[in-house]
């Protein structure tokens, strides 16, 4: 049986030099634990996200969020492509929209909803919670499901919650989650 212990150990980043915690702790696991997550901690997140750098501060981000349990949930799953559908063990699911103008100048969406989303990922691991983005979804389903904004683009949606316990985990999911995903190091040149 496989336990959280050596997924952890399997799949946290081994970096060479000593980064800040929350990136040194961060993976994207596709099992979560039912535990839920609190409110206060879900306030916390979405902040993290607000102050999110951004071209011309044009903020050009927009989160639609829902809990276990709630009608939503499941509608948001039922538009994950299949291989997503791990994401029905995350207590809550979010889906980040980009916006494309911002009176009526052009944004630097998917740059800057990257850096949002990037900022809520890493408040949500400092809080000990785990993230996995998906950008495989039917996103014209989405949009007409929620009657969403028309200047909301659904990018990605994020599964959040406490890492699951993997016991009781089926044998192929576990398979994919015993996947090393190891990083190229050759990516930064000094220039004279
Ligand atoms: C924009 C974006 C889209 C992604 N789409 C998917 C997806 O559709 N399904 C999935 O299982 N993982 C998806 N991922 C997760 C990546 O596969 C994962 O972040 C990558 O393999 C690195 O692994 P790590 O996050 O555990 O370090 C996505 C990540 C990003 C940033």
């Amino acid at each position: 049986m496989t336990t959280q212990k050596e997924i952890i150990k399997i799949r946290k980043p081994q970096p060479d030099y000593p980064v800040m915690k929350a990136i040194n702790d961060r993976f994207s696991p596709r099992y979560f634990s039912d535990e839920k997550v609190k409110s206060s901690d879900i306030n916390l997140i979405f902040e993290a996200a607000r102050f999110a750098p951004s071209g011309w501060n044009f903020q050009p981000w927009y989160f639609y969020w829902a809990k276990k349990g709630d009608a939503s949930y499941g509608k948001i799953i039922s538009c994950l492509a299949k291989y997503n559908r791990f994401a029905k063990t995350a207590p809550v699911l979010i889906v980040a929209c980009f916006i494309k103008k911002f009176k009526g100048k052009k944004t630097y969406y998917r740059h800057d909803l990257g850096a949002a989303v990037m900022s809520l990922v890493l408040q949500a691991q400092h809080l000990g919670y785990y993230c996995r983005q998906m950008g495989d979804f039917n996103k014209n389903k989405l949009v007409k499901l929620f009657n969403i904004d028309i200047n909301h683009f659904p990018f990605v949606v994020i599964a959040l919650g406490k890492l699951g316990d993997y016991k009781n985990i089926d044998n192929k999911l576990l398979k994919r989650e015993l996947d090393p995903r190891p990083r190229k190091k050759d990516f930064v040149k000094k220039l004279d």
